[in-house]
């Protein structure tokens, strides 16, 4: 398996830096995360090069970070700034890698490929997440399987009905009118959901609205971030009154067979009822982390490590942009590996 590793991948909510180093593996490599004395976040590779031992046990010190195991401090450029033993000799072999970090719309993004080609590109801007408009939560969890099979199932949200009662009531599947749309680099799942009752979800928002039409439309992006439209129209009175509970979804292998999700859902309605603040993260967290997860897991357990398309799946109408996103990700992987090999 090789990950795509030019690109931006989200590391984690700003908030989750607030305190002592984490540690986190992105795309197989343990990285300590941690900020510096003016609070800008700091990644370096979580393994000191004397013994090994993962910094993000260690003490931050200022702009530095200690080894817990015998002491070499080293800076936020990676450069060993001071050995405690002997006459404190420090060759340039006691040093570890830096990544590029940038912080945008809440998220902390981390660059694990080239250092050279991280200031060409920048992740996706979510601004909706940041603005002073909406109100937003976000939360995240860690999935037992491939992040392509976290975007699989992001990708084809006719699952709903059968994993989300919450989200998505009885008999909707047989209604929903699917298209793949690709537009640049962006591929998007079009759910539309006409003429349906209220869901539990949206009648915390618009309680007496009766029925609507209803839409889940995902758009994805390399290497597995998505923003996901899920709104409704209501049908009730001639104003058609819109609201949406717009997200993002946004995926991080960890390894192979573990992923880093982290999303977010804003509205602009009820935005001060702490008792929709509660459902929402709630009703999210319990669907993605209880109903989601285990179901992904489950298949992930299935499949063994085989890659989906060599076990030749049974595909159906609403898998296209799942089949189209892996095939544009294999295809910059592929132009990834040729252009450094030659
Ligand atoms: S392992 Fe870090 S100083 Fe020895
Ligand atoms: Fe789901």
């Amino acid at each position: 398996m090789t990950f795509l590793k030019n690109a931006w991948y989200a590391a984690g909510w700003e908030e989750d830096l607030s305190g002592d180093p984490i540690a986190r593996t992105f795309l197989n490599e343990p990285v300590v995360l941690f900020r510096d004395s003016t609070g800008a976040a700091v990644a370096l590779a979580d393994r000191c090069p004397h013994r090994f031992a993962p910094l993000s046990l260690g003490k931050v010190e200022g702009d530095a970070i200690r080894c817990p195991y015998h002491g070499l401090v080293f800076d936020k450029g990676g450069a060993c700034v001071r050995n405690p033993h002997g006459k404190g000799a420090r060759p340039s072999s006691l040093s570890v890698r830096t990544y590029p970090l940038l912080t945008q719309n809440g998220m902390i993004w981390i660059w694990m490929g080239d250092k050279e080609l991280a200031g060409g590109s920048r992740p996706p801007a979510y601004d909706f997440l940041t603005d002073n408009e909406h109100k937003t939560l976000h939360g995240s969890l860690h999935v037992r399987a491939n992040y392509e099979l976290v975007t699989d199932n992001l990708l084809d949200l006719s699952h709903a009905e059968f994993l989300h009662p919450f989200i998505m009531p009885e008999g909707v599947a047989s209604t929903i009118k699917y298209s793949c749309l690709v537009e640049g680099d962006t591929i998007g799942a079009i759910h539309e959901m006409p003429d349906q009752d209220n869901t539990p979800l949206f009648r915390l928002l618009m309680p007496d609205v009766r029925r609507i039409d209803g839409r889940a439309n995902n758009f994805w992006r390399a290497p597995a971030n998505m923003y996901l439209d899920v709104g409704m129209r209501e049908l009730d009175s001639g104003e058609r009154r819109d609201c949406a509970i717009p997200q993002v979804h946004l995926l991080t292998p960890e390894t192979e067979f573990s992923t880093h999700y982290f999303w977010a859902a804003a509205r602009l309605l009820a935005k001060d009822d702490q008792r929709v603040d509660d459902a929402i993260l709630a009703g999210f967290s319990n669907a993605f982390e209880n109903e989601d997860e285990p179901m992904i897991r489950a298949v992930q357990e299935r499949m063994g490590g085989v890659n989906l398309f060599e076990l030749d799946p049974a595909l159906l109408p609403m898998d296209e942009a799942s089949v189209r996103a892996r095939r544009e990700l294999a295809r910059l992987i592929r132009n990834e590996q040729e252009s450094a090999a030659g």
